[in-house]
């Protein structure tokens, strides 16, 4: 493979980092090798494999080709060593958590964290005797509070789901540093574009790739980026639960990363421009959008995110219970679904009155109409 290395840009690296023609074809997009295992030429060839003085593959569950091509490029473009991919999101998050935490530690966690990430937290957590702290990652003395001697992991996402807290991922990480113990961020809402957390002092980057990394909707995947002998743990974990990629979700995120900088630029400009719309709706209590100043982490996502803001954001609706039903279902353009970082809009009422939405690609203006239209629809606008 031709030596593409990581001192280009970011645009180039998204397309050409960790993959090139094929050497075997000269195929110029990658191939999926959708193969559960992988034949041995000699006896030598096999011994050598097998004690990893040669580069090659035994089972799928634990390597594949086409995933490695994404994984490098995921490292390459989070700026780690190493990269391993898996199954969904929540299964890099779940192999992380399971490869780093033993009976009787303990994780200081964010409060407001993915669904299932909380569920974890919650449920499978106390099984293994394993100790949490939830804490407001905002602030900073509540975090170091939290911190035990048995604490191993500290947990959090840059801009919270669904909520869209800041924390402070520089901050957390020297708290992180100074207890010597391991912070894991949750990337999925920034992309590599808009954030490296290892750039920022912490261990590991999870991604569920199902969103911003994919873009497209078409493929559940999660990636977690760091050192190599981490990433080699909780790539035994993933082999261990049984939770690899599949080799063509593999490709689709292969095809789908090569306009992640494009994409997210609009979904940015776009999210921004929604905010500021929402944000005159008399029937809209609050809006939860890291870019308008008025949000009481704006200086920090600012600092961190150089100026964008990502394409998430919530808001509250005056009204009863139902009324973040009711706008979701009066959408005409954009979709009732749960999941993010689609090119489509897509809207949640996640709790009681507070709909979450993934702005998409489409032009701001339609999304903005259509937002507008089931407002005056659903009764919760004046
Ligand atoms: C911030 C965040 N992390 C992790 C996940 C889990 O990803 P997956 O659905 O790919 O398992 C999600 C899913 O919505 C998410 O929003």
């Amino acid at each position: 493979m031709k030596n593409r290395d990581t001192r280009h840009g970011f645009a180039t690296r998204q397309i050409h980092s960790g993959e090139g023609p094929d050497p075997a074809t000269g195929a110029h997009n990658p191939p999926i090798y959708l193969t559960s295992t992988y034949a041995f030429q000699s006896l030598e060839e096999k011994a050598a494999i097998l004690a990893g003085d040669k580069e090659g593959y035994v089972y799928t569950r634990e390597g594949n080709p086409t995933t490695a091509m994404i994984e490098k490029k995921v490292a390459d473009l989070e700026g780690a060593e190493a990269a391993v991919a898996g199954a969904s999101g929540m299964s890099v998050i779940a192999a992380a958590l399971y490869a780093f935490l033993k009976s009787g530690d303990h994780i200081v966690a964010a409060d407001d964290v993915y669904t299932w990430a909380n569920i974890w937290l919650k449920e499978e957590a106390p099984q293994y005797q394993i100790g949490v702290t939830r804490v407001d990652a905002a602030d900073l003395d509540a975090v170091r509070a939290a911190i035990r001697p048995e604490t191993k992991v500290l947990y959090a996402e840059l801009l919270s789901n669904p909520s869209i807290k800041v924390a402070d991922i520089p901050a957390l990480a020297e708290i992180a540093r100074d207890a010597g113990i391991l912070f894991i961020v949750d990337n999925t809402f920034t992309s590599p574009y808009l954030f490296r957390p290892l750039e920022h002092g912490a261990h590991l980057s999870i991604h569920s790739a199902t969103k911003y990394i994919s873009g497209h909707g078409d493929a559940l995947a999660g990636v977690i980026s760091g050192s190599a002998d981490l990433i080699e743990k909780v790539r035994h974990q993933i082999q261990v639960l049984g939770s690899p990629i599949s080799p063509f979700n593999s490709w689709l995120l292969l095809r789908g990363i090569k306009t992640l900088d494009m994409r997210m630029e609009r979904h940015c400009n776009s999210a921004m421009q929604i905010a500021e719309f929402l944000s005159r709706q008399p029937d809209v209590t609050r809006v939860n959008y890291a870019g308008l100043p008025s949000h009481p982490g704006h200086d920090v996502a600012k600092r961190l995110l150089n100026g964008r803001y990502g394409g998430m954001l919530s808001f509250s609706l005056a009204g009863d219970e139902q009324a973040g039903n009711r706008f979701a279902g009066a959408l005409e353009l954009c979709d009732h679904a749960v999941s993010l970082g689609d090119v489509s809009t897509l809207v949640w009422p996640h709790r009681d009155e507070l709909v979450r939405v993934s702005v998409g690609c489409e032009n701001a203006e339609d999304i903005v109409a259509d937002f507008e239209q089931a407002l005056e629809r659903s009764g919760t606008s004046r």
